[in-house]
């Protein structure tokens, strides 16, 4: 069935095709057509901070930036499902055209610059959904918050989804937002930390409930960056890192059609870079902190890499758009 449907998608603007799933998923989710997308996929149960997750695969966050349709990524049998990212505030996004398919490359270039309907959109949309399973709550800052007061835009989000995560993902690697990778480092990146971690155990206390704070990271860092993020998030107490967003690095991609335009890069060219941070941070902080592995997951080869290398969990984006719901089920079936 996906076969069939990408090849009338990939006719079509990449954004638009985009926009035209998400809104039919959330029309068909939870009634009788959503057999159309259901699949029923093995168990393979796990633990990771101390949650059960029915399998170890996950969606990446910012193909269900708004939460729309958690139910039916679901019935596609993820393991868990990311929403966001997500900003105090609605904002726009960047100029289109905004998002790039590199089809020879199993790739997408993506500038969307957090566009999304802002984080109380996304609380009723997640107090809607009947989903009971594990659900990433992903929040960054918005763009016209100057970034000496990103950090309350952290804040401000972890108020309002703490109550409706299971874990919370701190976005500071989105290279599409301006200054955010900034984030990453030294004081900047202590400082974020530190304030969030405080603000975790003020709402833990509130709702008699731990959540898992998760930061997201860049690829395009070099081993001893890695390390000085990676003692940063051990010092902080973070509990687990999210290793990859997209690149900034174009070398595999620069002589196709779309390969050099501006943005973030993910799919088949990130996956090397990828999996080297998961080895990397497995190295640096083996059995302190789990890893979440993402980054040009297309097979169950590519999945396996990467709990090779030290991931416990895994998430797909890229991969999902060019095989569709089979690659869930491939990859759970396929795991060693
Ligand atoms: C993303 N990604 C992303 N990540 C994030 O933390 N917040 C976001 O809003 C987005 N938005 C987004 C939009 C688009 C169009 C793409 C392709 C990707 C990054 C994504 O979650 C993932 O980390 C990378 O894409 C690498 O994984 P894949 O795509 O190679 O499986």
């Amino acid at each position: 069935m996906y076969p069939l449907l990408r090849s009338f998608l990939f006719t079509q603007d990449a954004e638009w095709s985009h926009d035209f799933t998400i809104k039919n998923l959330k029309k068909l989710q939870g009634g009788p057509l959503s057999c159309l997308f259901s699949q029923n996929v093995p168990n393979k149960p796990v633990n990771v901070f101390g949650i059960d997750f029915k399998n170890p695969i996950g969606l990446a966050a910012g193909l269900d930036k708004n939460g729309e349709c958690i139910d039916a990524f679901a019935a596609m049998g993820f393991g868990f499902v990311e929403v966001g990212t997500v900003t105090p505030r609605p904002q726009p996004g960047n100029d289109k055209p905004r998002l790039f398919r590199l089809p020879e490359a199993h790739a997408i270039i993506n500038r969307m610059g957090f566009n999304n309907k802002g984080v109380d959109y996304l609380v009723e949309q997640v107090k809607q959904s009947k989903y009971d399973g594990v659900l990433g709550i992903n929040i960054g800052k918005n763009k016209d918050t100057p970034n000496e007061e990103g950090k309350n835009d952290y804040l401000i989000c972890m108020d309002k989804v703490y109550e409706h995560a299971t874990y919370i993902t701190v976005n500071i690697s989105s290279p599409n937002t301006p200054g955010l990778r900034s984030l990453q480092y030294g004081e900047a990146l202590d400082d974020l930390l530190g304030a969030i971690k405080e603000k975790q155990a003020l709402l833990n206390q509130q709702y008699g409930a731990y959540r898992p704070i998760l930061v997201k990271i860049a690829p395009d860092m070099d081993d001893s960056e890695i390390e000085q993020v990676a003692n940063s998030l051990t010092q902080n107490e973070i509990d687990g890192v999210i290793a990859t967003n997209t690149t900034l690095a174009r070398d595999k991609v620069k002589h196709l059609q779309h390969g050099e335009e501006a943005g973030g890069l993910s799919g088949m060219p990130v996956r090397t870079q990828s999996t080297h941070v998961v080895s990397e941070l497995k190295k640096l902080v083996n059995g302190k902190m789990p890893i979440v592995g993402v980054g040009g997951i297309s097979s169950s080869q590519s999945a396996n890499e990467k709990l090779q290398a030290g991931a416990d969990l895994l998430q797909v984006y890229t991969g999902f758009i060019y095989r569709g719901p089979n690659l869930i089920k491939e990859i759970v079936q396929g795991l060693e």
